[in-house]
């Protein structure tokens, strides 16, 4: 074997993967070694720093618990998790498609069922109650019954279920269905903006970087319905104070709302409401989907 020197060590190694039975494994692995090599050489790495690194991700792993993902929230604020959601929604969205935005480390499978008009805030039942409501369509509008709509958000102090509570106890999460004409109807308490989790390794990051870790206030939602793309985006309140500097870069203007009194055909007169029309994109063919994110519970390797 050749002396391998500084570039050549590059070529060596993908050279040892070439053979990579898996077509798409063998170009990410190639391209995340070029990339990576590209970036130990552009910084001119030294054994500290490659050091601090490995201790860095290794603190972000042991962080991980079922209730608890540091690993996605580390691609969050780097904008990974915002890029990947850009990519695939320009491959996939139809152009009159709702915008989605992130997953984030909080959501849960399997939330509460509730009936229309029902209330998610169910134990945290502080702070000021409003009404969601609006359709569900395909990109053309024609309306798509029994769409089942999952939200989840924090409470009116600013934390989630996982982090306020017993974490086996969900609150202010649940799922909803549309009607016959596609419409639903939900009712919570206004979140709050809050601060992504600081006391691990990704907050100790995002300090050492100057950043105010919060996150405008806002209602995540996921959509589905049999022979549609699965809509995850969020709804964020426009008065938040860091509606414009998120630290996870979910917010896009088309996702920003106002709950106000008196809007037509609001289902509840005596409380603020917001309306938003929900549109989901057709599933392509041999389209398998994906998510940018995961329930914490399922990202746990298997026991041994
Ligand atoms: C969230 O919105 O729940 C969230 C997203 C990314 C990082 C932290 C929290
Ligand atoms: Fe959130």
């Amino acid at each position: 074997m050749a002396d391998l020197d500084r570039m050549s060590v590059t070529a060596e190694a993908i050279a040892q993967m070439a053979k990579t039975p898996d077509p798409r494994m063998r170009e990410v692995m190639a391209a995340a070694i070029r990339h990576l090599h590209d970036f130990a050489r552009e910084v001119d790495l030294k054994p500290d720093e490659w050091l601090a690194g490995i201790a860095f991700l290794t603190a972000v792993g042991q962080a991980c618990t079922p209730y608890r993902q540091e690993f996605i929230l580390l691609s969050d604020v780097l904008g990974l998790s915002r890029l990947v959601n850009v990519m695939h929604d320009a491959e996939g969205r139809e152009a009159a498609g709702t915008e989605t935005s992130l997953l984030g480390p909080f959501f849960r499978e399997k939330a509460p069922e509730f009936a229309p008009g029902e209330s998610i805030a169910v134990h945290s039942t502080d702070g000021e109650q409003m009404v969601l409501f609006g359709t569900v369509t395909d990109a053309d509008g024609r309306p798509v019954p029994d769409a089942e709509i999952d939200i989840w958000q924090t409470d009116a102090h600013g934390q989630y279920d996982l982090q306020a509570n017993d974490p086996e106890v969900m609150d202010l999460r649940g799922r909803y269905r549309t009607d016959a004409a596609g419409r639903y109807h939900m009712r919570t308490v206004k979140p709050i903006g809050y601060s992504i989790p600081m006391d691990g390794p990704v907050g100790k990051f995002v300090r050492q970087q100057d950043r105010h870790g919060m996150r405008p206030a806002h209602i995540h939602v996921l959509v589905q319905a049999p022979g549609y793309r699965e809509l995850v985006t969020a709804l964020y309140l426009g008065d938040d104070p860091n509606i414009d500097s998120d630290t996870v870069f979910g917010v896009s203007d088309s996702l920003v709302v106002t709950p106000s009194m008196g809007l037509p055909g609001a289902p509840r007169s005596d409380l603020p409401a917001v309306r938003y029309d929900f549109r989901l994109s057709r599933l392509a063919a041999g389209e398998t989907g994906g998510r940018v994110g995961a329930d914490p519970s399922q990202m746990m390797p298997a026991a041994q």
